[in-house]
């Protein structure tokens, strides 16, 4: 089997789309090993998005990610990886397909040039990290983006107890035997 790294961000938490995240997991036949609520210090974020340091928008990234708290998961199952990126859909809410976590609960309304001013003054008003600019920021879930990084990401989140090892009793109507 294989694992990926899953956090549903800041933005769905407050949000409340913690359960519709789950279920999308589950409903593709993913098993959850170890899931942890927790607010993730900026030391601790820019260990995860190390490869991303150079790039202009990683201190906003970070200050985002801690803003409050997130939900952070290990999902197993065949191709859990891939999987796990096809469930959520591209980086950028404006390219994620419908059926993708992004593509059906991100909110954006067009980029910069194009959103509603109203609606930007409304939520510019509601949440500080609200911004033309940053909206890409908040696209709901991370996903690990190879085994590698999964198994790199996995142990910088999770201490090896922390993965609870369980038998699901429907594993035999999700996954075909080998054989078969
Ligand atoms: P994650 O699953 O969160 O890692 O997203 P990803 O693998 O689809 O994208 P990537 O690792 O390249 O970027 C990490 C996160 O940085 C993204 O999910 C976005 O929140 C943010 N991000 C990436 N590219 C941009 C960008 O060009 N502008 C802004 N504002 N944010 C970006
Ligand atoms: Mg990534």
């Amino acid at each position: 089997f294989e694992r990926t790294l899953v956090i549903l961000k800041p933005d769905g938490l407050q949000r409340a789309l913690s359960g519709e995240v789950l279920s999308r997991f589950e409903q593709r036949g993913l098993q959850l090993v170890a899931a942890k609520l927790i607010r993730p210090s900026a030391a601790h974020l820019k260990q995860h998005y190390w490869e991303l340091r150079d790039k202009p928008f990683f201190t906003n990234l970070v200050t985002f990610m801690s803003s409050g708290p997130i939900i952070a998961m290990v999902w197993q199952g065949t191709d859990a990886v891939a999987i796990g990126r096809a469930i959520i859909g591209a980086t950028d809410p404006m390219d994620a397909l419908p059926g993708t976590i992004r593509g059906d609960l991100c909110i954006t309304v067009g980029r910069c040039e194009e959103g509603p001013k109203e609606y930007w003054e409304l939520i510019g008003k509601r949440n500080k990290f609200s911004c033309l600019t940053n909206s890409r920021f908040r696209n709901v879930v991370h996903g690990s983006d190879s085994v590698e990084s999964a198994k790199h990401e996995i142990d910088l989140w999770f201490k090896p107890a922390e993965l609870v090892m369980w038998e699901r009793c429907c594993h035999d109507w999700v996954f075909e035997s080998p054989s078969s």
